[in-house]
């Protein structure tokens, strides 16, 4: 194998990963990952040459990626919001789109009290954390269903230093037994079982993406426990798919939700929506 320097190897992954949207930025992403430095400092120095078990872990990478596997598994991270988290397959990657979730949710959550959220469907515990960091005093539950998922959204706790989040494992909050909480943030599984983008999804959790009844069964099951959990004035809010604005609206009204309103994302789809109990 011929030596390669750091501009030949991101000019040889670009033109692997041509066909793809985004091959530069994940040819950065991934040589970052490899050398353990930076993008600046790829930038920096064009010239370095890496070793042989550099270029070749970086080869294999670039192989996986070709064959379609998302740049945050291959690489084992994701940014999201102010953090750096873990994701592995039984994660779902966290979303640019999820952040306005958590921006809603902040904007109701006051600084300084004992509010009690819980995060329904954690997974690499994105929506948890990142509320739980911008809000020290509040008392946050991350749950799921999925063991493997809690285990990574602890991992991150951790990783990033975050004390006020509490793990637990359940359908949804069946036998919850901590009191009435001001409120449910969910991004569950909202994707129709006949939905032709899953072929698209064929490495993440099947368990975290799909739902029957058109892709709105969690969402339902969610609110009816909404309305036994949360105190009077508690907040519900829900991420869902760019179509089901309206069917979303529909199950918060008629479970007697008040000020129910869908806000849409920073590409104009449907993308949140939440109301009042
Ligand atoms: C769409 S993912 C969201 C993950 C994360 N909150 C995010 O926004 O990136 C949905 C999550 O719901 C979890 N889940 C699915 N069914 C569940 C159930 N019945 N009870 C609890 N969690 C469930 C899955 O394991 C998955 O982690």
């Amino acid at each position: 194998m011929d030596t390669k320097s750091v501009a030949q190897a991101l000019a040889w992954a670009r033109q692997q990963l041509e066909s793809m949207d985004e091959a530069a930025i994940d040819a950065d992403i991934i040589l970052s990952h490899v050398m353990g430095q930076s993008r600046t400092w790829l930038k920096t120095w064009p010239e370095h040459i890496l070793s042989k078990q550099q270029f070749s872990h970086y080869q294999e990478s670039i192989e996986r990626r070709k064959q379609g596997e998302p740049t945050a598994y291959i690489i084992g991270e994701k940014d999201f919001w102010s953090l750096t988290l873990k994701v592995t397959q039984d994660t779902l990657i966290p979303r640019p789109e999820t952040e306005l979730l958590v921006e809603l949710a902040l904007q109701r959550i006051p600084e300084t009290s004992d509010y009690k959220v819980a995060d329904l469907g954690t997974g690499s515990g994105a929506i948890a954390l990142a509320l739980a960091k911008e809000r020290p005093q509040a008392i946050i539950w991350a749950l799921d269903m999925s063991e493997g998922a809690l285990t990574v959204a602890q991992a991150n706790a951790e990783h990033n230093k975050i004390d006020n989040v509490s793990f637990g494992r359940g359908n949804w909050l069946d036998g919850w037994q901590h009191g009435q909480l001001d409120m449910i943030v969910s991004n569950p599984p909202y994707v129709a079982p006949n939905d032709p983008h899953l072929a698209d999804l064929v490495y993440e959790p099947v368990t975290a993406l799909v739902a029957e009844d058109n892709g709105l069964s969690d969402i339902y099951t969610i609110t009816q426990q909404a309305i036994q959990y949360l105190k009077p004035n508690g907040f519900l809010l829900f991420e869902h798919g760019y179509d089901q604005g309206s069917a979303v609206r529909e199950v918060l009204h008629k479970a007697g939700f008040t000020k129910v309103e869908t806000v849409k994302d920073y590409a104009g789809q449907d993308r949140v929506t939440l109301g009042k109990r």
